[in-house]
């Protein structure tokens, strides 16, 4: 989505006359304590606020009409700036990632967010915002372990609550003929069926938080990607989407624990069958999952045209217990980064709001 653009902010430089600001707008803007830029479609600065000039370290004067290769080739901005600019160009312009994250020369840390498409009309903004004391934050909540801990005490509770509901069922089929005599029967089933939901639920999560040791071996990946298709197809033909296997070279070999890639797998086709039937339209839902080989790795991707994510969503999308969803835990996608990163590999993922995303898996390949 961002690639049709990505070329024009490379443009050589054009004359640009600066004028008063007028409009309170850019007053506002003005005051903010983040850094702001704003390229026009052909690439070129139109406006920047007090702050961002002051974190590049140049005039204001000298920044407007600049493209991008002009802002590189400024003998005023140091080369640590300079490596910074070209670092974050490439991870949300070549990589399509909504934002980025740096640690400057004295040590503080910054976001860069990127906003574009058709609500810019072309346009590209820059937002610059210090993140120091969320990082400090962060750090902090790291050292003391609190995720992990919370993933271990949520999955010892979820533990210890088994214990009681099969007592409880126990006692419960015990009482069933006296509950029959008194013409309650109906009671008893219910409990039953209850009982069973309920350790369903604790089950699925106790297998989700726990990614057990890895079972290494070679895996094909055309036979994963086909086997996944076999399980999803008949479910996903219920819910209205169609699953399409793109065609893929079919020696592409990885090593890693077969279950666990198809467990991945399976959570990110079932994210995507999810985000097809909430999105409101009458559209054919469409899964489209394939694999293509990149020099020493794979990239396994599945794409949906369901309802797409916001950048908040987008942010979050791998946090543990993060979910939009009544009925997730929000694990599905957090154990899935953990089980790649063990494999070596990680996920990258795009998404535009109403229109669909691309989640990509890359592992090193032996084969
Ligand atoms: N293909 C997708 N399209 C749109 N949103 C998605 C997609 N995949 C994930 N998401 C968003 O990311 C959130 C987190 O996903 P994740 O799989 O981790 O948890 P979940 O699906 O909510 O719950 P579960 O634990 O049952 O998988 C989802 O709630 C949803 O908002
Ligand atoms: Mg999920």
């Amino acid at each position: 989505m961002i690639s049709q653009y990505q070329e024009s902010l490379l443009l050589p430089a054009r004359t640009f006359q600066t004028g008063p600001m007028t409009t309170t707008y850019e007053d506002v803007l003005e005051q903010m304590d983040s850094g702001i830029m704003l390229f026009d479609e052909e690439g070129v600065l139109t406006f920047v606020n007090k702050q961002m000039y002051a974190i590049l370290g140049l005039s204001r004067h000298s920044l407007l009409g600049c493209t991008m290769i002009h802002l590189l080739s400024n003998i005023q901005m140091n080369r640590f700036k300079k490596k910074q600019v070209l670092r974050g160009y490439r991870e949300m312009m070549k990589k399509g990632k909504p934002s980025y994250e740096f640690v400057d020369e004295y040590g503080r840390y910054w976001k860069v967010t990127l906003c574009s498409g058709e609500q810019m009309k072309g346009c590209y903004l820059f937002t610059f915002k210090e993140i120091s004391d969320y990082k400090l934050i962060e750090q902090t909540a790291y050292q003391n372990d609190s995720l992990v801990m919370l993933g271990k005490l949520s999955a010892s509770i979820a533990h210890e609550i088994r214990n009681p509901l099969t007592a409880i069922r126990g006692f419960i089929q015990l009482l069933h003929p006296h509950l029959h005599q008194l013409g309650k029967e109906e009671y008893a089933k219910i409990i039953l069926a209850e009982i069973d939901r309920a350790n369903d639920i604790i089950h699925e999560f106790l297998m989700s938080s726990k990614p057990s040791v890895p079972q290494v071996a070679m895996i094909s990946v055309s036979g994963l990607l086909k086997e996944v298709v076999l399980l999803t197809e008949s479910e996903a033909l219920m819910k209205g989407c169609e699953i399409q296997l793109q065609p893929f070279q079919e020696d592409m070999i990885i090593s890693g624990d077969i279950k666990q890639m198809k467990q991945v797998v399976l959570n990110m086709i079932r994210n995507a069958m999810e985000a097809i039937t909430e999105k409101v339209d009458d559209a054919m839902g469409r899964i489209e999952l394939g694999a293509r080989r990149e020099g020493a790795e794979v990239r396994i991707f599945i794409s949906d045209n369901g309802k797409g994510m916001d950048i908040c969503t987008l942010d979050r999308l791998f946090n543990p217990f993060f979910t939009t969803k009544e009925n997730g835990t929000g694990l599905g996608l957090s154990v899935s980064d953990r089980i790649i990163k063990n494999h070596g590999g990680c996920i990258s993922v795009s998404s535009r709001l109403n229109e669909g995303t691309r989640f990509v898996i890359s592992l090193p390949l032996i084969q």
